[in-house]
């Protein structure tokens, strides 16, 4: 425990805690530990680079808006020349995700110029179609008394398909994206980049931006009605707004962010209503209650655990200095479990009043895809049920063990 210069008593706690199994099978009861310590924690010196850990609602809520707080970005690396041979680094340090003023908002409005809120709206039929095509299959799986992986037939499908033709990936390579996908994501979790998994990632970089490079070139010959063309041609005309690696490490984060978290808010959210039937039941009675539901899914079990934010002036957040230059683990979903914000938070209840999660983070590198998740979850949860009156879990799933991207990997399904 240590007197923080903002006059607050702080309490020290050990990241290895987050890498327990205990911790890595229910963080949420970790979480509940941090609450009662206190809306920021210090790391245990010399331990890792972050010096702090933000939990509580109102801080963590804080820290995303603060001017003095900034995401890592490409002059973090800058002390190491060679940083762009990396591929997987410099397509995340030429992303938005790794940016700051004015770079971000320079490739946010671009993004946002084409991203629109129609676009999105537009896609609703598309979402519908994409999710009745998997149910199609998955009963004909059925009828043949096989059982289902939920993951791989539905909540993998649905957003990469959904993502494929929002952006126009053709159908066909959506499948040899996955594992390359997976790769990229492994290198976001906690203590992820080894030495293993961050050249398994470099390979993956270098075959996924030369597809995205191929694809941009191709749709710049022959432009379609999708976000690559609309992108190339927005950028084309804006000439110097987004360089050729900026657009391509865009498109590459922005079909990654946009699936992989969509997947696991699926299956997270069968899984848990699944194991609360009453709750089903009163949804398959009224589908009007579906927006509510998801965003307590969100709340409850978002699969984005947390973010990393560098404080670049001396700020003080949640009654606690923290001074320029120090890292600091932003724990999203413990936020979303904060009993000072969410009363009784361990409870899932899709009727709470209020439902401002911080599940899509917040401040300036606000979710872009937080409509288009928020529709996917909705039509795809309301499609299965509606097309099959009996759903159980055939075998408990292992359980995840990831903080960042937190969901199943194969979830075994019974349906009638
Ligand atoms: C359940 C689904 C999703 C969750 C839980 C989620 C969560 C998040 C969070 C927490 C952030 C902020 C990260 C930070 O502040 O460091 C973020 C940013 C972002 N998300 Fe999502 N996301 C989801 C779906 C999507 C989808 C469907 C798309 C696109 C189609 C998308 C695109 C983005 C982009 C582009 C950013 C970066 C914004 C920026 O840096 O300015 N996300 N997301």
């Amino acid at each position: 425990m240590t007197l923080n210069p903002a006059g607050r008593t702080i309490e020290t706690v050990s990241l290895a805690t987050l890498h327990t199994d205990a911790v890595r099978r229910n963080p949420y009861a970790f979480y509940a530990e941090l609450h009662a310590r206190g809306p920021v924690c210090a790391v245990t010196p010399g331990e890792s680079r972050y010096t702090f850990i933000v939990h509580g609602y109102e801080a963590v809520s804080q820290l995303l808006r603060s001017p003095d707080i900034r995401v890592s970005d490409r002059t973090r690396l800058d002390f190491v020349p060679t940083w762009a041979e990396h591929r997987t680094e410099a397509v995340f340090m030429n992303s938005m995700f790794f940016s700051n003023e004015p770079r971000h908002s320079r490739m946010r409005r671009m993004f946002g110029q084409t991203f629109t809120p129609r676009r999105i709206t537009n896609l609703d039929p598309a979402v519908v179609s994409i999710a009745e095509g998997l149910l199609d299959r998955i009963e004909a799986t059925v009828k043949s008394g096989e059982r289902v992986d939920f993951m791989r037939e539905y909540a993998f499908p649905l957003p990469a398909n959904v993502l494929g033709e929002l952006l126009g990936v053709p159908e066909e390579d959506r499948e040899w994206y996955r594992p390359r996908a997976d790769a990229l994501g492994r290198l976001l979790e906690l203590g992820g980049a080894t030495q293993h998994n961050v050249e398994v990632a470099n390979t993956a970089s270098v075959e996924i931006t030369d597809y995205f490079a191929e694809l941009a070139a191709k749709r710049r010959e022959e432009p379609r009605d999708d976000l690559i063309s609309a992108l190339v041609q927005a950028s084309d005309a804006d000439s110097g707004q987004l360089s050729p690696e900026e657009l391509i490490a865009n498109l590459v984060v922005v079909f990654n962010a946009g699936f992989v978290t969509t997947t696991h808010l699926l299956g997270n959210g069968l899984s848990m209503l699944l194991e609360r039937p009453e709750l089903l039941a009163r949804l398959r009675a009224d589908y009007s209650l579906m927006p509510s539901y998801v965003e307590e899914i969100l709340r409850y079990d978002v699969p984005t655990h947390f973010s990393v934010r560098q404080a670049v002036n001396d700020v003080e957040i949640g009654g606690t200095l923290i001074p320029a230059g120090s890292w600091v683990l932003v724990l999203l979903a413990a936020a979303n479990r904060d009993p000072g914000h969410f009363p009784d938070p361990d409870t899932f209840d899709p009727t709470r009043p209020n439902t401002s999660t911080l599940a899509f983070g917040g401040g300036p590198h606000y979710c872009m895809g937080a409509a288009l998740a928020r529709m996917e979850g909705q039509r795809g949860l309301q499609a299965l049920f509606e097309r099959f009156d009996e759903i159980s879990i055939a075998e408990p799933p292992a359980t995840p063990r990831q903080l960042m991207l937190r969901g199943y990997d194969e979830l075994w399904l019974n349906l009638s």
